[in-house]
């Protein structure tokens, strides 16, 4: 089998294309290493078919989707901080990108699995979220949300060339996903903290750090992609993909200050101070995934202390190849 992963040299799509071409399957990658960085596919690069690339060259797109038997479509930009930076970037790779990405394998008929977020449910506050939670965001200026909007479009695109043409596609959506090779670059939170706390310097909790997230380790993710891309009776389908045990970003803080043994202490920030006007944090984040455990019998394999210990791992042993 041929797997085309969009986005592949990023932190999701990297441990996908580890997870094939473990398993004997052709990978291509298609990149244009905005975000992703070639150090996390470096190890496998002479195996794969490595294509810098955008999204939204048509013509590219085209190629490689025809000549693939499934396609991972990863391929987004994201990360709070980044797209409250490059907002107009961030809409035009995530929407008008994925359209392309969608027709093509509309009309070459590939099976194709689509990431999409939590983010689209916004600030719902009915937890846990199921699949037909509610969409709950804030006016179009509150410029956070625009991730959301475009995810959002992307996953009605892709239902709607599933009813009209029989797109072969699943969706999955993916809830606070952690594990190594994950950046802090661009706003998340646990290789921020990780990397703060082997520094020792101040772990920076914005607003008063009682907003909770739930965390799912890459490999569980990576998992969940392989057993819904291979069974058909998810096309059509869409799912929550997520972690269980839930953790406010407090606790969090001092959990990795306990675990790497650090001097850091903890610093309240304000959000206005972390982030330019236009931005609002939802509270909580809980997914529900009983549909993907009835579905596909998935589930977690991994806790938040696994994940945080091979992040904590991951880093040191980085800091320690820079000695
Ligand atoms: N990490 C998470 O917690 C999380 C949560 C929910 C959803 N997701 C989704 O999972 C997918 C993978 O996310 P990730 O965490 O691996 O992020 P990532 O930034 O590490 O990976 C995204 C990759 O896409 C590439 N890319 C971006 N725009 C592109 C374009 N126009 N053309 C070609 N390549 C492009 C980047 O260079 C990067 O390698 C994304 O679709 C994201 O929206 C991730």
């Amino acid at each position: 089998m041929h797997v085309l992963i969009t986005g592949g040299a990023g932190f999701i799509g990297s441990h996908l294309a580890d997870f094939y071409l473990s398993e004997g399957q052709q990978v291509t990658v298609l990149d244009n290493l905005s975000t992703g960085n070639l150090a996390n596919i470096e190890g496998i690069l002479a195996g794969i078919n490595f294509v810098t690339g955008d999204i939204r060259d048509s013509k590219t797109v085209n190629e490689l989707v025809s000549s693939s038997d499934l396609v991972l479509h990863m391929a987004a930009y994201l990360g709070v901080k980044n797209i409250m930076e490059n907002t107009l970037e961030s809409i035009d790779s995530n929407f008008m990108g994925s359209e392309v990405v969608l027709k093509a394998a509309t009309k070459h008929k590939k099976r194709i699995i689509l990431a999409s977020t939590s983010e689209i449910y916004g600030k719902n506050s009915q937890q846990p979220l199921h699949e037909e939670s509610d969409r709950v965001v804030g006016a179009p200026q509150m410029i956070r949300w625009t991730y959301s909007d475009s995810k959002a479009l992307e996953e009605a695109s892709a239902y709607v060339m599933h009813n009209r043409f029989g797109l072969p596609v699943t969706t999955a959506r993916f809830f606070n996903t952690v594990g190594p090779r994950q950046t802090g670059q661009y706003g998340m939170v646990i290789p921020r903290f990780v990397q703060a706390a082997l520094s020792n310097e101040d772990l920076l909790v914005y607003g008063d750090g009682t907003q909770s997230r739930v965390f799912c380790h890459v490999s569980d993710v990576v998992n969940a992609v392989n057993l819904v891309a291979n069974d058909d009776r998810t096309i059509g389908d869409y799912f929550n993909v997520g972690g269980v045990g839930e953790i406010s970003i407090m606790e969090l803080a001092q959990r990795i200050i306990e675990m790497t043994g650090s001097k850091s202490r903890i610093k309240p920030v304000d959000y206005s101070e972390a982030y330019a006007a236009g931005f609002e944090d939802m509270q909580r984040r809980v997914p529900d995934i009983t549909k993907i455990a009835n579905s596909v019998g998935w589930k977690p394999s991994k806790n938040l202390d696994n994940i945080l210990a091979d992040v904590i791992n991951f880093f040191q042993s980085r800091l320690q190849s820079w000695l």
